[in-house]
């Protein structure tokens, strides 16, 4: 079993179908140059402890510098015969320094520790990286909101015309959604900045290395207080993964809309040609493809949270080998993100909005019944009767085939002596938006101050 991590109590060298099922380096050589890091921390703490001298800690941060420049160039890959990426980089190791040095760096330290390192902090990286995509994205929400101040659109609720609302306004809705997906973030950079190196394979060291040395030269904020969680536990790994499905399900709500909106039917907006795609049959064909793709994408970072979810429900402490299995739910979640955040943002950026379309369709199917019912209610009227008498208004106008603002001050009249002709003043689309200023609200000027709040918790992140 020459090469392999274990063997000394075994007789024969593993079956065929046992070193397949085993093997992870196709995904887990992604973490190579972390495991690297990893090990010049680890030499280090080796020094200090007396376990290593000076030229053999000299010697062996040259040779791991020379591997990880081979492993950056591609001159270093993993073989065939490697089972994981700790141990084909520990005979890496050993080829350029020799066995009698390179057999010295393991001690103190066991795979278990490692990997739940490494994957610690190769997510720190890729959230800071997912992070700025989707703030590119929220960028792009922000600069269409500013570039339509004053458009409206119909606000539905149940898919139904509800009240008109500012497009600026509905854009920002889902900047905000995504603002707390960046701070979710942030948020779990805390608990994911805590480095489980030096754990072992469960029960800590025996050889007076210091865990916390080894977490600061790898950029964490701290050493795990308990190996067995350090091992064993794979919540930060989960957590990453839910805030990666709701980064899917936020965009791809977007991205449903943006659907809706490129049809015939809603004529909201034109997608441009770059971020659209054709038929290969149909020759007018100009589909929403991004944005589909975004909507099926968010069902496999669902799956891959509940997939990671259900490979830790039954785990007794402390490592399993069923761990390995953490691995390629979250690197999925961050390959799939990466792809995804760029495309929407561009095509959120590149969308060109009909807004006399939707500034016709804003006050219609009775949006404005319930600016009505709140101007009886100034008028002193209880919201009960108001609600009613407004509703009355509807059913006239509807029976007529007719908007509300095509009754006639005689019909408003007719429906009660509450109703003067004054009640006109709210029957537009701009007098709706204007009244509906206290903060969050669609008026132009509420909309103003919550871009700058916007903007002040985006500086924050
Ligand atoms: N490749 C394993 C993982 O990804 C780490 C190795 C631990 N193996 C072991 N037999 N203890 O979790």
């Amino acid at each position: 079993n020459t090469g392999a991590l274990w063997g000394g109590r075994f007789s024969g060298g593993p079956a065929d179908a046992l070193a397949a099922l085993s093997k992870s380096t196709h995904f887990d050589w992604r973490l190579a140059h972390h495991d690297i890091a990893g090990s010049r921390a680890h030499a280090r703490v080796l020094h200090t402890a007396g376990l290593l001298d000076d030229d053999e800690l000299a010697r062996m941060l040259a040779g791991l510098d020379r591997l990880d420049a081979d492993v950056a160039s591609g001159a270093y890959v993993a073989a065939e015969s490697d089972e994981d990426v700790h141990g084909s980089l520990e005979r890496g190791l050993i080829e350029r320094v020799g066995p009698e040095l390179g057999g010295k760096l393991r001690a103190g330290r066991s795979r278990n520790d490692q990997i739940a390192t490494l994957g610690r902090m190769y997510l720190r990286e890729a959230a800071a990286s997912i992070a700025s995509g989707v703030l590119a994205t929220i960028d792009a929400l922000v600069d269409q909101a500013q570039a339509h101040p004053d458009a409206a659109m119909p606000g539905r609720t149940h898919l139904q015309h509800a009240q008109p609302v500012l497009l600026a306004h509905h854009l920002l809705a889902h900047a905000w959604a995504l603002l707390r997906d960046v701070q979710r973030l942030a948020d779990w950079d805390a608990r994911a900045a805590v480095s489980p190196y030096g754990s072992g394979a469960l029960a800590g060291s025996s050889l007076g290395l210091d865990p916390n040395a080894v977490a600061a030269e790898l950029g964490f904020a701290s050493a795990v207080h308990n190996s067995i969680d350090g091992t064993a536990s794979r919540d930060v790994y989960a957590e990453f993964a839910w805030v990666t499905a709701m980064i899917g399900v936020d965009l791809s709500r977007i991205s449903e809309e943006v659907i809706l909106w490129a049809t015939k039917e809603f004529g909201f907006v034109t997608l441009d040609d770059a971020f659209s795609t054709g038929s290969s049959i149909m020759p007018q064909k100009k589909n929403p493809d991004v944005a589909e793709l975004a909507r099926g994408k968010a069902g496999r970072l669902i799956g891959d949270l509940t997939g990671l979810l259900a490979t830790l429900k039954g785990l007794p402490l402390a490592y399993n080998r069923d761990l390995q299995e953490d691995k390629e739910p979250v690197f999925d979640a961050v390959d799939t993100l990466e792809l995804l955040l760029p495309a929407v943002s561009g095509m959120i950026a590149t969308l060109t909005f009909h807004t006399e379309r939707m500034a016709e369709l804003a006050p219609q199917g009775f949006a404005l019944a319930t600016d009505v019912a709140e101007w009886l209610v100034r008028a002193g009227v209880p919201f009960r009767e108001a609600h009613e008498l407004s509703g009355e208004a509807v059913k006239l106008a509807e029976s007529r085939g007719v908007e509300l603002w095509d009754l006639s001050d005689a019909d408003y009249a007719g429906i009660s002596d509450r109703f003067t002709p004054d009640v006109r003043s709210v029957l537009s689309t701009e007098g709706s938006l204007t009244s509906r200023s206290s903060q969050g609200g669609t008026a132009p000027a509420a909309v103003a101050a919550q871009l700058t709040a916007l903007r002040e918790q985006l500086g924050a992140v």
